[in-house]
Order: C-alpha cells, then structure tokens, then sequence
C-alpha cells in the first residue's frame, strides 16, 4: 500500500494493477472515511461492517455497481457512487467490434493465416453474415444501449428492437421499436446485451430462451456475464442452436483458459447456403457439375464458437482516465456533503 497526504487529503492506495486482495482491503479499510474500489472488490456486509461507521462513501470506478451490496450500504448512510456516461462511447464501440468480429469471424480468420492454413482466396471459405438487412435486438436500452443503436444507423440494419420496461423517449429517432424479450429472441438476427444486473436480469438468458432464437442468430453481451446462465449459452453453441457468440463478460472472470466456452471449435451446426455452381451443358445435353460444389467446403462456413473478451468493454484511456477522475470527483464531493457527479440513488 502506498500512503499520501493530498490536498485535503491522507490516501491509502494500493497501487498495482491487479485487484487489491480482500484481506488487505478488510485491514486497511477500516476506520477510513471513503473507498475507491473497482468492480473486482466485493462490497458486502462484511467490508461495511470492518470499516466502522466513519466510511461515508464508497465510489466505484465502473458504471455497473453490482459488486456492491447497495441496500445494505445505503442502509448505513453510506453514499455511492459510479461512473455513467464517459465509458458509454468505448463500451458501444467495443460492442459494435464485438458484433463484427463475431460475424465475420475475424479470429478465427487471423488464427487461420497464424496456423498456415491460409491457402488461396477461397468463394466459401471464412464466410459470416452482414448486418445489413438484419434484425438487431438490442436487451437492455440504457445509455450504452441507445448508443450502440445510434452506431448501427450506419450499417443499413433492416430493423432495431429493444426491451425496456417502459417506450423510451430517444427510441423513435433511432428507429427502434418496444418489444417483449420473447418476442425480440426469436426474430432477432443478432441479440445484444447491454442490461445491468439485478436480480431480475439474473440468469435471464436461460435454455428457454437460447430455444427460442434463431439458428442463425448471434448473440453478443458487453454487460455482465452473470445476466447469462452460461451453462445454457454453452449448450445452444454445442447444440448449434445459434450461430456464435461474442462476450465480453462471462463467469468467472478471469475465465480459465480450459475452459469449455473457449474451446468451442469445429462444433457448429451446419448451415446449407445456395452457392451457384458452374454447370456445364455437354454436346449431348446432359449437365454436370464443374468448379467447386465442394460440400466440405460448404460445412466449413459453419465453424461457429464464441469469441471472447476479458471484459474490456470501456478499455480506452480516455474513458478509463475519465471514469478515475469521477471516482475521486465523486468522493470529494460526498465529503463535503455536497451533490455528487454520479450517486447511486
Ligand atoms: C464495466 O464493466 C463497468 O461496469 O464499468
Ligand atoms: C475481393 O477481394 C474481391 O475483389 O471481390
């Protein structure tokens, strides 16, 4: 730990780049009037009940506050607060990456030239699906929501849906129209998860609802992993009851590198695409087949897996040097009882 006096301050920080370990948080917790922590700190009963009755705010440097327990919290007069807004643009951004290099297979394409197993320019070879004319369902139309809706204006998608509880306001100049989750699974091309965790979007997507989508349908989450029961995603890709999935969360994280999600390989479902075969008229009026009607070709579009990400969604160091000053921003100014950049109310 390194200790500081700032300004009107004394700073305790533990400053390496991985999580502070819990017991060192619990020991140095205690008596402190504010704690910065991150979406990697578990903030229970446990933590509030160390630090003793002068820890007056806790900020976090994320804008999900799933990590803390805030009815316990909030209980104890103890602020909280968050970080909205300043990560929105990188987590859509990175979401609208995500989308792509799912669909289009980008690492699975990189680790073919990676692995030699780059022979020609290929009509089937390393095939995806576009967005355009497509049907995006987008979970969850929040902030990061509506800003992934607004980039994929620019792709030409045939049609936007959301759920939220209520018709939001922005949706109509983002051509997006209110549906149920029902509803949006099963005509959606591509569902995109960007709903917060609470217990009501916990385990949401279940069995039941990777049934309903659409073979073909791709499914991407930039929120938290947890909003997924993960068993189920694994099962719909083993199954081919989808085509892929993009993550940027999962559980637990870190996921460890044997584990079944990420060695979702070759066992995709087969989709038959129409390609136009060459066909030759002999001089005695019968047809046959030249070219490439190879049907090992043709199986090979169906390489589907999930591709991962180890939660980078606001990985920008605009948005993470922003999303650190309004921690402190936020600090500050419950110190000095004042309104707060960001509360958790
Ligand atoms: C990132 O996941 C965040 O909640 O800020
Ligand atoms: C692809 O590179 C093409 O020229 O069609």
């Amino acid at each position: 730990m390194h200790c500081l006096h700032c300004y009107r301050y004394d700073v305790t920080a533990w400053t390496e780049e991985r999580p502070i370990p819990r017991d060192v948080l619990l020991r140095q917790i205690k008596g402190k009037n504010a704690l910065f922590c991150m979406l990697t700190d578990k903030i229970d009963k446990e933590v509030l009940d160390t630090a003793g009755k002068d820890l007056r705010v806790i900020a976090t440097m994320s804008v999900g506050y799933d990590h803390i327990d805030v009815k316990e919290t909030k209980s104890r007069g103890i602020r909280i607060g968050f970080t909205p807004e300043v990560l929105t643009d990188a987590v859509a951004e990175l979401t609208i990456g995500l989308i792509l290099a799912t669909a289009r297979r980008m690492f699975e394409a990189h680790d073919q030239i990676v692995e030699g197993k780059w022979s020609a320019w290929a009509p089937t070879w390393m095939c995806g699906v576009e967005l355009k004319r497509s049907t995006v369902g987008i979970v969850g139309f929040g902030r990061i929501g509506q800003a992934v809706a607004q980039r994929l204006q620019g792709f030409g998608v045939e049609r936007i849906l959301y759920t939220s509880r209520s018709e939001k306001r922005e949706a109509k100049g983002l051509g997006a129209t209110l549906s149920s989750l029902e509803n949006l699974v099963e005509v959606s091309d591509f569902i995109i998860v960007t709903c917060a965790l609470m217990p009501e979007t916990t385990g949401l997507f279940s069995d039941a609802l990777f049934d309903k989508m659409k073979p073909t349908a791709i499914f991407i989450n930039t929120s938290r992993g947890a909003v997924v029961d993960q068993l189920a995603l694994q099962r719909a890709l083993e199954k081919g009851k989808i085509l892929a999935a993009g993550i940027d969360v999962m559980t637990p994280e870190p996921i460890p590198p044997t584990h079944p999600l990420l060695k979702l390989k070759n066992c995709g479902k087969y989709i038959l695409l129409y390609i136009y075969i060459y066909i030759l008229y002999t001089h005695h009026g019968h047809i046959t087949c030249i070219g490439s009607l190879d049907i090992s070709g043709l199986t090979r579009l169906s390489l589907f897996v999930a591709v991962s990400l180890p939660h980078i969604g606001s990985a920008t160091t605009w948005a993470r040097s922003q999303m650190s000053v309004m921690t402190a921003r936020n600090i500050i100014a419950a110190l000095d009882s004042q309104v707060m950049p960001a509360e958790v109310m």
